[in-house]
């Protein structure tokens, strides 16, 4: 297969066979050297034969894709993308392949999670098929520890997943404080990247300057956390390649370039929207935004297309299939109007036109969710009520997570005062809660339910717990989703039948779902930005300072529980 295909590249390249397309009369950036030059390209199947200024593999049946008076730039990669939020993978690829992007570098962890290794694969071999290409990270280990997690990430399955063709690299690894404290359980799956030649794929939020140079010794080789310009640097100086970053949570993206716009040392600098909500990339696009921005900031233009093309395809060994238009590459092209206006007038990915003046001229598969997620895999599979005393908290003093951020919050001891809601994480089969208060969240909520929460479980929060009951058993009818109760009436409710973290729609109709999410929690006092991941880091345990878990309340910088969670009996 690969002989016969580069057999056919060759002898298209030297004009002795017709090319199946011809990109004729543009103007190529050459990510490679910096030059811009007149430069026609022809395309054999899905990758690009020749590029140059013969014709002579022009035949009568080769379709000729006008490019005159266009830049040729090559497709944009996202190095770091969790495709999962609302919107499927799929949905996402439809919407973004338009505005350039023409592969993603994805975490597997949700599909893992709620779909097993089966699962996963066969959403992967799916999405495989479609013009947007999908590379996978490979987490080594879940969310948040729990029960039973080396045999879900066991090693044999860790092991064949690197092993694959769309496997791009390890990651990502967020418990940085275990590769600190040497846990060999962790160095041993860590090493499964290294044995089948793959990278890992740093989380290193709020390490400090002392703790960076063992996450760099453990072998960490790029990171996408830094939140300031002196973050980005000192992993930079350690040769920890870097993925800046532009997400709805942290648009930082203008403050991460400064130290590299003053150095100009770009090689090893890459850019993100990690996991950006739908309503976010509706608003401002995705990697095309990234490229904007960058040149805003002063990046010279040819580095900034680098950015996104050929320093992530470096970085991930994949530069002889991605990240460049010359021959024996993918044929994932964008003909922009101007190399100042990075969203393009057409696409071409897998060597076909895919996309023209923002609009999509091809189908994307959607893979078979329903089988990919089961009501079983995703534990949403038990009946069972919620009773209003069982959130409860009392009189006396309790943990109370108080919110001084979208996503950081501090712990308080004390009584429950005004204004402070109650909160919990319930078990999706209904085998355990954990309750605490919650202060600076939207205080005049009275109940929302929702399984957007990155331990796949079900968080409740609100002022009323009968309110924030009925939201948990509206939410387990629905199999998933959100829910928000005002008094005993449902004022939304958002079903995301697949795994309780997504539905089919497409991405702006989820936006826009989201968008009246926001502006219902802000209309209850909701202050912050993003209220997407509040919901889903409330049980994220590697974010400071507090947490619900599994486990009970969680002091993430103590390592302690400050309250335990309750075992419950399924009703
Ligand atoms: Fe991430």
């Amino acid at each position: 297969m690969w002989a016969r295909e580069r057999i056919e590249l060759v002898a298209v390249s030297r004009g002795a066979r017709p090319a199946d397309r011809y990109v004729r009369g543009g103007l190529l950036l050459n990510v490679y050297t910096g030059e811009t030059y007149p430069a026609n390209v022809a395309v054999r199947g899905e990758r690009i034969a020749y590029v140059g200024l013969r014709d002579d593999m022009v035949g009568p049946r080769t379709e000729i894709i006008d490019a005159g008076g266009r830049t040729l730039v090559p497709g944009y990669i996202e190095p770091h993308a969790h495709p999962w939020n609302l919107a499927t993978p799929a949905a996402l690829a439809r919407h973004v392949l338009p505005l350039g992007t023409t592969a993603i570098f994805g975490d597997n962890l949700t599909a893992y999670e709620l779909g097993g290794l089966r699962g996963f694969e066969s959403a992967a071999a799916a999405l495989a098929h479609g013009p947007l290409r999908f590379y996978w990270l490979i987490r080594p280990h879940g969310q948040s520890p729990a029960d039973g997690e080396s045999r879900r990430f066991s090693r044999p399955a860790i092991r064949r997943m690197l092993g694959k063709p769309w496997s791009a690299a390890m990651g990502e690894v967020t418990r940085w404080p275990d590769v600190l404290a040497g846990r060999r359980d962790l160095f041993d799956r860590l090493a499964l990247a290294s044995a089948a030649g793959k990278r890992i794929e740093g989380h290193t939020a709020g390490a400090g300057p002392e703790k960076l140079p063992g996450l760099a010794a453990a072998g960490f080789s790029s990171d996408h956390e830094p939140i300031s310009a002196a973050e980005a640097i000192e992993r930079a100086r350690l040769g920890i390649a870097l993925m800046l970053r532009q997400s709805s949570l942290r648009p930082d993206l203008r403050a991460l370039l400064a130290p590299f716009v003053k150095a100009g040392g770009f090689e090893r600098v890459m850019l993100t929207t990690d996991g950006s909500s739908p309503s976010f990339i509706a608003r401002h696009g995705f990697v095309d935004n990234l490229v904007r921005l960058a040149i805003e900031e002063g990046v010279p233009p040819a580095t900034a297309y680098r950015m996104v093309t050929l320093h992530p395809a470096s970085y991930y060994g994949k530069d002889a299939d991605l990240g460049g238009i010359a021959p024996g590459r993918y044929a994932d092209i964008l003909l922009l109007g101007d190399i100042l206006e990075p969203r393009p007038a057409a696409v071409i990915a897998r060597g076909r036109l895919v996309a023209r003046d923002g609009q999509s001229t091809v189908a994307f598969p959607e893979p078979p969710w329903r089988r990919i997620f089961t009501p079983r895999s995703t534990r949403l599979d038990r009946t069972w009520r919620l009773a209003a005393e069982e959130l409860e908290l009392g009189e006396g003093t309790v943990p109370v997570l108080r919110l001084v951020s979208a996503v950081i919050t501090q712990l308080d001891e004390r009584p429950l005062r005004r204004g402070d809601l109650h909160a919990a994480l319930l078990d999706r089969r209904g085998e355990w809660i954990t309750t605490a208060g919650l202060s600076g969240f939207a205080p005049e909520l009275d109940g929302l339910a929702t399984t957007l929460s990155t331990d796949c479980q079900i968080l409740a929060a609100g002022r009323r717990p009968e309110a924030m009951a009925q939201a948990v058993n509206r939410l387990l009818e629905m199999k998933g989703g959100l829910v928000v109760v005002d008094g005993r009436r449902v004022a939304f409710e958002l079903p995301l039948p697949l795994g309780g973290l997504m539905a089919t729609g497409p991405l702006l109709e989820m936006a826009r779902r989201e968008d009246e999410l926001k502006s219902l929690l802000a209309a209850r006092g909701y202050a912050f930005h993003d209220p997407l991941f509040t919901l889903y880091f409330m049980a994220a345990d590697f974010l400071p300072s507090v947490r619900l878990t599994g486990r009970g309340v969680w002091d993430v910088r103590r390592a302690r529980v400050v309250s335990p969670s309750r075992r419950r009996r399924s009703r």
